[in-house]
């Protein structure tokens, strides 16, 4: 049996004081796409920023391709009357070793810089990739992808819509070469047209092999996407359905967010 690709073994984390996920428990295997789907609030984008490495885990293990990647021991094992080592000890993933071993994450937001124009966006991007082989085939495959892109090359990023931003987003993540991609929210606030751009452009991203993690409120397109797909509630893996068992959308609603949702 090969290894898995990601596996997080019973991962907490959150914004000290207050825990936000917890003992989170997931396997992904590589070529696997899975999609992350629960309420605003419940730690979806803390749990991928935690993998990243943007965020300390508090206890729990990463595992990428067997390899661990945060320290082991939970925080605030360590404790003295006078001294708290939790401040001092940095706990977190280091987000170069997270981008070094391929996994890439696609924030919530469209953070790009709003000054540069995107084919300079698009050309500091291959960086990321750290030398994994495939930049000047991807580089091409983005027009495919992307065609409003190529329209778009000589424009400023604080000039592009949310969507276009969106796809600026989505193609710096693949120019790092992704040997995991986790795309936050790439439907979010975006017009019905966009939104079926992207949805179109995320399905040929998932037939490409590249495997995903994908978090979205979009419920059909998450179900026509994915492998798995994993209701997330309250910072915890309430259920793992795979597309073969997908409930109708109905059911689904109900098992989120209980009886009299759908
Ligand atoms: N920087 C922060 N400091 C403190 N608390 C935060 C911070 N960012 C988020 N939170 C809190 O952590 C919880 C989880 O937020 P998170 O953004 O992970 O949820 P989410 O599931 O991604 O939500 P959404 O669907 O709205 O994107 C929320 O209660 C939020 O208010
Ligand atoms: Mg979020």
């Amino acid at each position: 049996m090969t290894k898995p690709l990601l596996e997080l073994k019973n991962l907490w984390g959150g914004y000290p004081p207050i825990p936000v996920f917890r003992d989170v428990s997931l396997t992904l295997q590589t070529g696997e796409t899975v999609g992350l789907f629960g309420p605003n609030g419940h730690g979806k984008t803390t749990l991928l920023r935690t993998i990243a490495g943007l965020q300390d885990p508090w206890d729990g293990g990463v595992y990428f391709e067997g390899q661990r990647l945060n320290e082991e021991g939970a925080m605030r094992a360590r404790t003295s009357a006078h001294v708290n080592y939790d401040l001092f000890r940095r706990r977190r993933i280091r987000a170069v070793d997270a981008v070094k071993a391929g996994l890439i994450y696609v924030m919530q937001g469209n953070l790009l810089f709003p000054e540069m124009t995107v084919e300079e966006v698009l050309a500091i991007a291959p960086v990321a990739a750290q030398g994994r082989p495939g930049v000047a085939e991807m580089r091409a495959r983005l027009d495919d992808l992307f065609p409003r892109l190529a329209e778009r090359k000589t424009s400023k990023i604080r000039y592009l819509s949310g969507g276009e931003r969106q796809m600026v987003s989505i193609a710096v993540g693949l120019l790092a070469m992704p040997r995991l991609l986790m795309l936050d929210e790439p439907t979010l606030g975006l017009s019905p047209k966009l939104r079926r751009e992207l949805s179109v452009a995320v399905h040929k991203i998932r037939e490409t092999g590249v495997p995903l993690i994908v978090v979205d409120q979009n419920l059909e397109f998450l179900t026509s996407l994915v492998d798995r797909l994993i209701l997330f509630d309250h910072g915890a893996i309430t259920h793992e359905l795979p597309a073969a068992e997908m409930p109708d959308h109905a059911t689904l609603m109900r098992m989120m967010f209980g009886e009299g949702a759908a």
